[in-house]
């Protein structure tokens, strides 16, 4: 198991930079050794920052052409609904850039669940280029955590955390927007890295458990990420790691 590398910045403007920094130096790396950036995004409000930093600050430091988006979990919305993450990152941050349709890759929240889950399996394994049994290598995905310890719409409880063979599921949760479709564990895990933005003292115990909590993924759903294959890192603002038994403060 990738040993997590976990940096405490000062304030959650501070958290928010840095992941914009990680971001853009991660596609520079990625497209340098392999000529393109696939990113998966987060939803929740976490992420709204670092999107509206990388559409402005930092738009010029990203080669945009080689960049494909996609996402980890979605809402079974419709995209225009305030409550999409495709229409969280499109309003403060696709709205801004000029990507070619065939670079945004969204899970369709508009359709039936379980039909716009298996069209996501295929619109990775089309991408991908994957044979049956393969999984999609991110070169990084973004992960927020909610205060119950879920990743991207994997929930404390979900049937989804043992799924082995599925790229992405439609799940039920609960919370608002019950209805969702999720990236799978194997999916995450076979990211070349994965990044999770913490903010806030309200996710300090969510983030006490997941780092030094009882070993226990269908209660504390973000340890299930190990990503066997690639790299860890937790960026959190001090309120958020303040619960911590040693961190590193940066
Ligand atoms: C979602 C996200 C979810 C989110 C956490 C944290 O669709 O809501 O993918 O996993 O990252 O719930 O959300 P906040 O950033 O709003 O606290």
């Amino acid at each position: 198991m990738a040993k997590p590398q976990i940096i405490v910045l000062d304030d959650s403007q501070a958290l928010f930079v840095r992941a914009a920094e990680e971001i853009v130096h991660v596609s520079g790396e990625a497209i340098c050794t392999h000529g393109q950036f696939a990113l998966a995004l987060t939803g929740g409000n976490t992420p709204a920052d670092v999107y509206s930093l990388i559409a402005t600050r930092f738009h010029l430091s990203v080669d945009w052409n080689a960049v494909h988006l996609f996402w980890g979990d979605e809402r079974c919305v419709p995209p225009d609904d305030p409550d999409s993450n495709y229409g969280m990152a499109n309003r403060i941050m696709l709205s801004k850039l000029s990507l070619d349709p065939g670079q945004i890759h969204r899970m369709r929240g508009e359709a039936d669940p379980e039909i716009a889950a298996s069209e996501y399996e295929n619109e990775l394994r089309n991408f991908f280029s994957l044979n049956e049994g393969e999984f999609p290598r991110f070169d990084l995905i973004l992960l927020g955590l909610g205060d119950n310890v879920h990743i991207a719409s994997l929930f404390p409880g979900s049937p989804a955390l043992h799924e082995t063979r599925r790229l992405a599921v439609a799940v039920e949760v609960d919370a608002p927007q019950r209805k969702r479709i999720t990236l799978t564990p194997p999916v995450l895990n076979n990211a070349a890295r994965v990044m999770f933005i913490v903010s806030g003292k309200n996710k300090a115990e969510a983030v006490k458990l997941a780092l030094e909590g009882p070993r226990n993924p269908d209660k504390y759903p973000a340890q299930i990420i190990d990503a066997n294959q690639g790299e860890v890192m937790w960026l959190l603002d001090r309120p958020a790691a303040s619960l911590l038994s040693s961190s590193v403060a940066e």
